[in-house]
């Protein structure tokens, strides 16, 4: 078979081979999903429709019910006004990301994202002929204004930012938000938020970008929040008329989300929030077992505000991972999210209070 060239630029996903020469034992801190339960309630209202025969394709956007509770959503939550029509319900963030990577990016267009980031960003902007660019981080590991301004040219036609952030854990600031969206406006690029992790915060204040320009689709999903990974459903908003285009690509690859899915997510947005809260403290726990681990240990880390990843500097990010994957530990190179990763290692604490402190222990040897 002849593949286009921009499948075959496109990496396989280097965070496999964090788990290349680890034994059947090791204690698995690489992955990115929550390790709890759906919520029982949640799981019901998806039982419900599945009695109920909501088993067929469904508007293109979402069941309009999801649409509008969406819509409620992100005026509570975010502070900022999408009308239920501007709302897409979408299969994961992943689908959200892709649509709004397609819609916007000719081929040539540049792409900022950060360096390191979340791996879909490079790849997705890779797949539709566009040329990523990375912001290096500054030493809290977050985007500065500054550096954003730096790496913009006449080519610049969208930046993607997340905060919290996967891999780093960092939250951008209010004032750092504010200045990105200000420069992105006046530059006329496009920015793409997202905001999966919002709910995963233990210091600071999430602030969603939409809050300072139009000029901006919000993306987030279920899969984190309520820990719903392989419920596969995430929604995006964009002002105005923005879903015309969007729609073009989501009916074409996806027609719709899954309308199981669509109930559970309806019921997780409006039903009870306490399992959001309970998932963010015991989080907060393993966050503090770790940093206290590693202060001990003298590994140099900033402790994250948000996210359930840490993000420690160390020589060679690549050496530790392999060291720490021999000793039976899991981790995924800094590499593996950019070049600018390449001194750190990112761990996940959605692993129990045991299985972290057997980490710790078998850690202390190594770093
Ligand atoms: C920053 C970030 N965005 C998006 C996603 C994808 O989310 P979903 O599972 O909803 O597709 C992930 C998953 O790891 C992520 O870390």
């Amino acid at each position: 078979m002849r593949f286009s060239s921009c499948t075959k630029e496109i990496e396989i996903s280097s965070i496999r081979k964090a788990f290349e020469g680890a034994g059947p034992d090791a204690v698995n801190l690489g992955i990115g999903q929550p390790d709890f339960d759906t919520p029982a309630h949640i799981k019901e209202a998806a039982i419900k429709a599945l009695e109920k025969g909501m088993t067929g394709y469904t508007p293109n956007c979402g069941y309009p019910d999801l649409q509008k509770a969406i819509s409620e959503k992100f005026k509570r939550e975010n502070g900022i006004d999408y009308l239920p029509s501007e709302i897409m319900v979408t299969s994961g963030a992943s689908e959200a990301l892709f649509l709004a990577i397609s819609a916007l990016v000719d081929k040539g267009d540049e792409v900022l994202i950060g360096d390191p980031s979340f791996l879909s960003y490079k790849a997705l902007t890779q797949l539709v002929g566009g040329k990523p660019v990375g912001v290096p981080l500054n030493e809290d590991l977050r985007i500065s204004p500054q550096a954003v301004e730096e790496r913009i040219t006449s080519k610049t036609k969208a930046m993607v930012i997340c905060s919290p952030s996967n891999p780093t854990g960092a939250v951008q600031t209010k004032e750092e938000v504010k200045a990105i969206a200000e420069i992105a406006s006046d530059r006329g690029v496009t920015m793409i938020s997202d905001e999966v992790y919002e709910h995963f915060l233990y210091e600071g204040e999430h602030v969603s970008l939409a809050r300072f320009t139009d000029d901006v689709i919000t993306i987030n999903a279920v899969s984190k929040t309520y820990s719903m990974t392989g419920w596969r459903l995430g929604y995006l908003g964009a002002k105005g008329d923005a879903l015309d285009q969007l729609l073009k690509v989501h009916q074409y690859i996806q027609a719709c989300a899954s309308s199981i899915s669509q109930a559970a997510a309806l019921a997780a947005l409006t039903g009870p929030q306490d399992c959001v809260k309970a998932m963010r403290d015991e989080f907060k726990v393993r966050r503090d077992i770790l940093a206290k681990g590693f202060k001990e240990m003298g590994v140099d880390l900033k402790v994250p505000q948000g996210a359930f990843y840490l993000f420690p500097k160390v020589d060679d990010g690549d050496l530790a991972a392999s060291r720490l994957s021999k000793a039976g530990v899991i981790v995924v190179p800094g590499s593996a999210f950019g070049p600018g990763g390449k001194e750190h290692f990112r761990l996940s604490y959605a692993a129990s209070r045991n299985k972290i402190a057997e980490a710790l222990v078998r850690m202390r040897g190594i770093l």
